[in-house]
């Protein structure tokens, strides 16, 4: 062989190892992602519908080399570009349009609240801010189903330069399936511009690949000088804003699918002559509107239509844009002091990453929900029967399902620390169904309805008895105490007895029940959910205690004192090193999560010395592995963020650091390239499930301790 080509086989070989190394795990590598980078960044994360992210994690693209996706992983286009002195350069999405040039991304921020990303476009750089309001207190403002898009520019050559911007959304937000027809409608006037798409024909309360099928998509802008807009094609009218730098105020005829010459939805903006100092921000609004949220079967056992919260104040969506659009500056300020007490709050742990997971879950957490009202007899909306729907992305837990219970419960903390009452409105639609003749077992459901948007019960018996109905009676007795209003609590109180009785029977020897984590642990005899039974008792001796029941309160108060002593004998292992995952198993270990409801509660039924055998058996069994202790020894390669947090924050300081570490170090593995999922292998960081999972709330665990519960 020639030594050209020797050395040649050589040089392809060592070119074969650095590409080897290039595709290895890392982050961004031309630009920082403060303050780490996740799996996906939240851009518009509104609701179950409204849910798009950049996908990042290992190598990640630029904001204006992907596609943004709902977070199941489809793709939501949404396209952006500027032109600076006539030259046009792309800054969001990944659309080869010609004679566009990708502006060089240099910077992300993410908060609680928003994501922002800095590109340099030629001699400007441009801010492109992404905000997805969190308005815990205001529940009309809270269940808008609507996102600001914003950007500024500057120059960075210390010359003035002139800037137009541009954006469109396609109609992919709104369909499942691209191959489906749909319409749209421009309404403009003096005041703002509203482009809107829908499908031809709809299926009210139909989920398909997670896009609503009855919803409305909506891009919409403030009048501002040199505004103009387009209905068009993809190609062609982002080619005419390259081409021009504006658009042509007109308006395709043609309805057709989605895929076909994919229409877009674009609103340009002439922003003027650009110096150093940022121009003033462009704003779009991105929304995507259902008329009616659920079909829910309460307690008179008929099926209701509920519609969001914001429908009592306004009639047509057009309203609803109009006012999101001017409460722009209003809703800037209340997401940055948003920001400041979540960063602050969580400051106050002194472990320094903690806010970065808080960064992270916020959006996620709040936009698995729909807050809705009913009509009453007269036709007018009722905002005194306030109901909250989850959606149960990424099914963790026992299975997919609405207000699902048990992700419900590792959900709480979220809404514990916002408002406690919004803990309410989830819980009473599982309350009210459970009271109608349309149920008859038991213990409690697993959910008001396996699929959403479709809540209208499910009576089929169960194997999940005793977490269902300890879930329920935690989560009451939680919101009760958070909130200081125990209507629910009265209102149910019957409901409440009967399932005590049942995990009085049940609890102490739960045998082959199953727990929220069936499939990933032995099912016989389980510590961790006899424990969360005996609490159940706990908390109903409390409940009756607070509706003057003295004699009821005692006997449970002593029921589930006499139980814990049997579940702490059953329980701590013969050595004293840990708690047993399974009573009798010496060999088992494992999270035992449930402690955490034990301090929400504040009901001291464990003993100090219980919780000081677990906390020590964390503190030995943290370092060494690199993401998070397995939820039970007899699978090291599987555990769940929500519940490694719960069992961080039923510990004290020595426990929680680490073991919040370890989640940082999962949230910022730089493998996986979805949201923030809940279920993974602990000793690889990889995701195996729960992706997008409303359970992140459960990031806010240790601040209910601390802010809520002083208690
Ligand atoms: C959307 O994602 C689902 C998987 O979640 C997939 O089955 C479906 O084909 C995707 N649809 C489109 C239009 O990409
Ligand atoms: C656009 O690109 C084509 C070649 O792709 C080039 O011929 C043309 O001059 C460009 N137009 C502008 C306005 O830059
Ligand atoms: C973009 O601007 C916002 C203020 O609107 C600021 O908070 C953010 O840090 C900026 N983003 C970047 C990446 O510099
Ligand atoms: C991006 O950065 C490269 C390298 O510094 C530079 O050559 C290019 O002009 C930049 N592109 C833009 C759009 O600013
Ligand atoms: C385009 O429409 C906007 C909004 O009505 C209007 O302000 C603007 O003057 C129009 N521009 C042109 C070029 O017609
Ligand atoms: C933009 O201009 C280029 C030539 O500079 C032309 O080829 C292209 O068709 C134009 N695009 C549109 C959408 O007008
Ligand atoms: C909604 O309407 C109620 C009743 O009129 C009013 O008190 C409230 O301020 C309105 N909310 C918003 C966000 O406009
Ligand atoms: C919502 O649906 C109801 C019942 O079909 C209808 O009366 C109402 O006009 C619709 N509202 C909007 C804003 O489309
Ligand atoms: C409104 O809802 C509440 C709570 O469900 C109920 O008590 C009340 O009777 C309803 N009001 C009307 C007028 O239907
Ligand atoms: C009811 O729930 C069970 C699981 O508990 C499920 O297998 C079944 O399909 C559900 N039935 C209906 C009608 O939703
Ligand atoms: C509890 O067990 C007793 C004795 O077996 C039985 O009479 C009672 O009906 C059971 N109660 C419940 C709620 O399961
Ligand atoms: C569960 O534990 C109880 C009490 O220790 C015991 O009597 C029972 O046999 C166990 N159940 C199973 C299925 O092993």
């Amino acid at each position: 062989m020639a030594p050209s080509l020797i050395f040649l086989l050589f040089l392809l070989q060592i070119f074969a190892l650095c590409s080897h190394q290039v595709v290895a795990q890392t982050g961004p590598k031309t630009w920082q992602t403060l303050p780490f980078n996740p799996g996906a960044l939240p851009l518009a994360v509104r609701s179950p519908y409204l849910n798009t992210w950049a996908a990042q994690g290992n190598n990640p693209a630029s904001v204006n080399n992907l596609w943004p996706t709902l977070w199941n992983s489809n793709i939501t286009g949404w396209y952006a570009a500027v032109t600076v002195d006539g030259v046009a350069y792309r800054v969001l999405g990944d659309a080869p349009i010609q004679n566009t040039t990708t502006a060089n991304q240099t910077a992300v921020i993410f908060t609680p609240t928003q994501t922002s990303v800095l590109l340099q476009a030629g001699p400007v750089s441009i801010n492109a801010t992404f905000l997805s309001p969190v308005e815990p207190t205001d529940l009309v403002r809270q269940s808008i189903p609507f996102s600001y898009f914003f950007m500024t520019a500057q120059s960075s050559d210390g010359a003035n330069h002139d800037v137009k911007m541009y954006s469109d959304i396609s109609a992919e937000w709104i369909s499942g399936d691209d191959n489906r027809e749909v319409i749209w409608t421009s309404d403009v006037n003096n005041d703002r511009v509203i482009l809107s798409t829908q499908l031809q024909t709809e299926s009210p309360f139909t989920d398909f690949s997670d896009h609503a099928h009855d919803s409305t998509a909506y891009y919409c802008m403030k009048a501002v000088s040199g505004l103009t807009w387009r209905i068009g094609a993809d190609v062609q009218d982002r080619g005419i804003f390259t081409n021009t730098s504006q658009l042509t105020n007109t308006t395709d005829p043609n309805f057709r699918p989605v895929s076909d010459s994919w229409p877009v939805f674009g609103i340009a903006v002439d922003v003027g002559s650009v110096g150093s100092t940022p121009s003033s921000p462009v704003i779009w609004g991105i929304g995507v509107v259902r008329n009616q949220s659920v079909q829910y079967l309460g307690s008179d056992a008929t099926t209701k239509q509920r519609s969001a919260y914001y429908w009592a104040n306004f009639t047509t969506a057009v309203d609803v844009a109009e006012f999101f659009l001017n409460d722009f500056d209003r809703a800037v300020s209340a997401a940055n002091e948003m920001d400041a007490k979540i960063l602050s709050d969580a400051g106050g742990q002194n472990i320094p990453q903690f806010a970065n997971l808080l960064s992270l879950s916020l959006r996620q957490a709040m936009a698995s929900s729909e807050i809705t009202i009913s009509k009453d007899s007269s036709g007018n909306w009722n905002t005194s029967d306030v109901m909250t729907f989850m959606k149960n992305m990424g099914s963790a837990g026992n299975q997919g399902g609405v207000n699902n219970v048990d992700t419900l419960y590792a959900s709480l903390p979220v809404f514990l620390y916002l408002n406690p009452s919004l803990a309410g409105y989830l819980l009473r639609p599982l309350l009210e169904y459970q009271e109608s003749t349309a149920f008859n077992l038991p213990y409690a459901a697993q959910n008001p309805g396996v699929s959403y948007p479709i809540a209208t019960g499910n009576s089929t018996q169960h194997n999940f008895g005793i977490e269902q109905s300890a879930n329920m009676l935690i989560m009451t007795l939680a919101h009760a105490q958070a909130s200081g209003d125990g209507t629910l609590l009265s209102q149910h109180y019957n409901k409440l007895l009967t399932w005590t009785d049942y995990l009085v029977n049940n609890s102490l020897s739960p045998n082959n029940q199953f727990s929220a984590d069936v499939g990933s642990v032995n099912s016989v005899n389980q510590t961790n959910l006899a424990l969360k039974g005996i609490i159940g008792i706990g908390a109903m001796a409390k409940i009756c205690s607070y509706a003057g029941q003295q004699d009821q309160s005692s006997k449970y108060q002593s029921t589930a004192q006499n139980y814990i002593q049997q579940w702490a004998a059953l329980t701590v292992a013969s050595d004293q090193s840990h708690l047993l995952m399974n009573y009798g198993v010496q060999s088992s270990s494992g999270l035992v999560y449930n402690l955490y409801a034990d301090k929400l509660l504040g009901l001291n039924l464990v003993p100090t010395s219980v919780y000081q055998v677990q906390q020590n058996f964390y503190i030995t069994a943290a370092p060494q592995v690199k993401f998070g202790l397995p939820l039970d020894n007899s699978d090291a390669t599987f555990s769940r963020t929500d519940w490694m947090m719960f069992a961080a924050s039923s510990s004290g300081q020595d426990a929680l650091g680490p073991m919040v570490n370890q989640l940082i170090s999962f949230a910022s593995v730089n493998m996986n390239n979805a949201p923030f999922a809940s279920m993974y292998d602990p000793t690889s960081g990889q995701v195996s499930g729960g992706l997008n999972s409303p359970g992140q709330g459960a990031m806010f665990a240790p601040l209910v301790l601390k802010y809520v519960l002083s208690c």
